[in-house]
């Protein structure tokens, strides 16, 4: 450290891990990775196990509660979580209020802060405190209830979201059917009459969320926790979460994905695609992974949703050149010595644009699921032993040491 730290640097040890690569902030029975292994699991249920015989809503649970629930309770779970998807008819104004080319994502996370003002129960700033209080029972079923709404509304609000850039009505929530699949039916992406979601890409895409549900302290759960360690309500840390995902080196990478691959054009242009990759002028999206130095266990289970999509859908025709760019960098020394490996970007963008989303609207499809880890996140950092503790991390000053103000006079 310089002179001009010393008075920094003296007030003890003090650890700098830039892009926090060693450092662990919270303790937590939620997710487990092993990155050099390829492991996954959720509250100790490996995700190849969840993906086949467990749902999106019922993982939901295991997340947030930390059991797989009984069947009074998933059915109890489910239809608080169904009925909150309704949304307040005021709301439908704020949604027309974006103009027709908002990005999606600008409009959900908006959303979801704006969602907070409508719940004066959720803001502990009006109490100073915790929304849980140790012991009682009425603030730990006041914080569920914020749990079901915001997953509830996940769904309603995307699909507005949705539609409202096409300028077409809303669609209420219907009843009898699974969470995925009443986001498909209020979506009608493709706009049909007597639309009816299949089966297939229903299951397909409850897959997918399930996937996606949660994995840790990753850029966007992490803002969450940062968020809400001020004891700010659950609504704008989602929001703030949101905001996080966006971006291309997380949520954004399937949306990244198709652009590379629509840029490639074929198969045949990959190598040179790699070379630029190698000279640094690219980066090869839904590659590489800061936990994985291998594949990351979700994109196996993802290349499998993929064909059973395509059955219904038709392959999609950058399918060949995404896997002519898989398996070359697979084979490259490049990537093999930085142990850059397929993601679960990889291969979910081209699913999604099977189905017929646009490319804008595949971080809002990452948004949706992980709802529900940030609140699975967010509860357990509630009730951790002795209460939350702001999150306030330091720096290591390299700024000018003292200097005195000089009139904008006498500047030179
Ligand atoms: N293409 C080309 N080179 C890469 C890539 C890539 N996708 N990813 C990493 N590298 C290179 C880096 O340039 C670096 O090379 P160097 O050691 O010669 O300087 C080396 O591999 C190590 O990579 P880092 O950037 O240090 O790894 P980090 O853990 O910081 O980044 C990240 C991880 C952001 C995911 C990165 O691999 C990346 O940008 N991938 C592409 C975007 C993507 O797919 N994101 C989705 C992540 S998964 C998710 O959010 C769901």
């Amino acid at each position: 450290a310089g002179e001009r730290e010393e008075n920094e640097t003296q007030k003890g040890l003090r650890v700098s891990d830039k892009g926090f690569l060693n450092t662990a902030v919270i303790q937590s029975e939620i997710t487990y990775i092993d990155g050099d292994a390829g492991i996954l699991r959720y509250r100790g249920y490996p995700i190849e196990q969840l993906a086949t015989q467990s749902s999106f809503l019922e993982t939901a649970y295991l997340l947030i509660y930390g059991v797989l629930p009984t069947k009074d309770q998933f059915t109890l779970f489910e239809s608080e979580i169904l009925h909150h998807g309704v949304v307040h008819a005021e709301s439908e104004e704020f949604f027309r209020s974006f103009r027709y080319d908002a990005h999606p994502m600008a409009i959900l996370t908006s959303a979801f802060a704006y969602l907070g003002s409508y719940y004066s129960e959720a803001n502990p700033s009006l109490q100073g405190q915790s929304l849980f209080t140790k012991g009682d029972k009425a603030s730990l079923a006041n914080m569920d209830k914020q749990i079901f709404r915001l997953i509830g509304k996940a769904t309603t609000f995307a699909a507005m979201a949705y539609r409202v850039r096409q300028g077409r009505d809303f669609v209420t929530p219907p009843t009898g059917l699974s969470y995925t699949a009443s986001f498909l039916y209020q979506l009608d992406h493709l706009g049909q009459v007597d639309y009816a979601p299949s089966p297939v890409l229903a299951k397909a895409l409850d897959v997918l969320f399930l996937l996606h549900a949660d994995h840790e302290l990753n850029a966007s759960c992490t803002t969450v926790l940062q968020t809400a360690s001020s004891l700010v309500d659950p609504y704008s840390a989602i929001a703030a979460g949101c905001a996080s995902l966006y971006g291309p080196l997380h949520g954004g990478a399937n949306e990244a994905v198709i652009r590379m691959l629509i840029s490639i054009g074929s198969p045949a242009n990959v190598p040179a695609f790699i070379e630029a990759v190698k000279r640094r002028e690219k980066v090869l999206s839904g590659f590489g992974h800061r936990v994985y130095k291998t594949t990351d266990p979700r994109s196996y289970i993802i290349r499998k949703t993929a064909d059973e999509v395509f059955k219904i859908t038709g392959k999609d025709e950058l399918l060949e050149t995404a896997m002519a760019l898989h398996d070359a960098a697979m084979n490259d020394e490049f990537f093999q010595k930085r142990k850059l490996y397929p993601n679960v970007d990889f291969w979910s963008g081209l699913i999604y644009r099977a189905m017929g989303f646009p490319l804008d609207f595949f971080p809002v499809l990452f948004v949706v699921p992980r709802v529900v880890g940030w609140l699975a996140h967010w509860r357990q950092m509630m009730l951790q032993q002795g209460g939350v503790k702001i999150w306030r991390p330091r720096q290591v000053y390299v700024g000018p040491s003292k200097r005195d103000y000089v009139s904008i006079d006498d500047r030179t």
